[in-house]
């Protein structure tokens, strides 16, 4: 692996690699000392053309977790062309000594470009580009699912553990969602049936290609007994308007897509519900569905910065033991 980039090429191999060396990290984020050497004097910046709270914040996180340093930049609205802007900003941060990069973009592509276009030569870690892909989003949910799967709770994966036999839905701005995407490929290279639920306004062109079922009726989704059903927010930016006539109204939309009480009654026990945040609370989901046990928001959360751990470290530690 040299980049991560996208789940739409990563071979299975590759995907339990990282989720099991995501597991070994997890372990020692449970000492009182959480800090491993092993990439100590190493150095990372953080791209972000576009907002974040718990991305940037869980990289961060994780390459301090490391011994890593650190260095941020945010760039809004900026008046350069895209295409410049990106590539000024790569090279100054590498001539600084940044040994990998981490790129959120709001075009699609961009980390790809960066990756590929032979202006800088570090490891490029999407953190998210436009609608496109989002890998470390897809792989937290992954080592989420891969945990209440295998153990019924959330502890350690078996080894080389898949999602085989498994199902999940996936609910609403399927549109909008780099999330979707990305856990849409992820999650049937490690075996599971993925199913996407939306109004019919917010589902792709060309979603056929996608290796999913679609269904327009959540209701309908929910009595197939789905082990885990992922709510998205409603990506109202990305709208031209609040709702930008993707659906007739706020209400409709929750009556149709929301989650709620009453549909969760009607999962089994072990069905988990997620959420990649920031959520729209009486929107997509009810406060009190989002704030219930079976809400594994905060162990995505968790989970985040272990796999995050885990890419940086396949990527820039060469083989060096994690403990030393
Ligand atoms: C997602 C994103 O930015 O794509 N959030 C995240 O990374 N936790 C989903 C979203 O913004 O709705």
């Amino acid at each position: 692996m040299k980049h991560l980039l996208s789940t739409e090429h990563m071979s299975l191999e590759d995907a339990l690699l990282i989720l099991d060396t995501a597991e070994e990290m997890a372990a020692s984020q449970e000492r009182s000392i959480k800090k491993l050497p092993v990439l100590r004097g190493h150095t990372v910046a953080t791209l972000f053309f576009e907002d974040s709270t718990r991305t940037r914040l869980s990289f961060e996180t994780a390459a301090k977790r490391l011994s890593m340093d650190v260095i941020s930049f945010s760039a809004k609205g900026s008046s350069l062309s895209k295409g410049e802007s990106l590539k000024d900003t790569a090279q100054t941060i590498c001539a600084m000594g940044a040994e990998a990069l981490i790129v959120r973009h709001r075009a699609d592509g961009a980390p790809m470009r960066l990756a590929d276009a032979g202006w800088i030569d570090v490891p490029i870690l999407n953190a998210g580009d436009g609608r496109h892909q989002h890998p470390t989003q897809a792989l937290l949910d992954a080592m989420t699912m891969r945990r209440h799967l295998h153990t019924g709770g959330n502890n350690k994966a078996p080894v080389g553990s898949t999602l085989k036999g498994s199902h999940i839905i996936i609910v609403g701005d399927i549109l909008h969602s780099r999330v979707a995407r990305s856990n849409v490929q992820l999650m049937s290279t490690l075996g599971a049936k993925v199913t996407l639920v939306a109004p019919p306004t917010l589902v792709p062109v060309g979603i056929e290609q996608w290796n999913c079922d679609v269904m327009y009726d959540f209701d309908e989704a929910l009595a197939m007994q789905p082990d885990a059903v992922m709510m998205l927010r409603v990506q109202h930016e990305r709208m031209s308007s609040a709702g930008g006539g993707f659906f007739p109204s706020p209400k409709e939309y929750q009556r149709a897509y929301g989650l709620d009480a009453a549909r969760v009654a009607h999962m089994k026990e072990s069905t988990i519900v997620m959420h990649p945040g920031p959520m729209n609370r009486g929107l997509e989901i009810t406060a009190e569905v989002a704030d219930s046990a079976r809400s594994v928001v905060t162990e995505q959360v968790a989970n985040g910065i272990s796999v995050r751990m885990a890419a940086l470290y396949l990527l820039l530690a060469h083989g060096q033991e994690i403990e030393q």
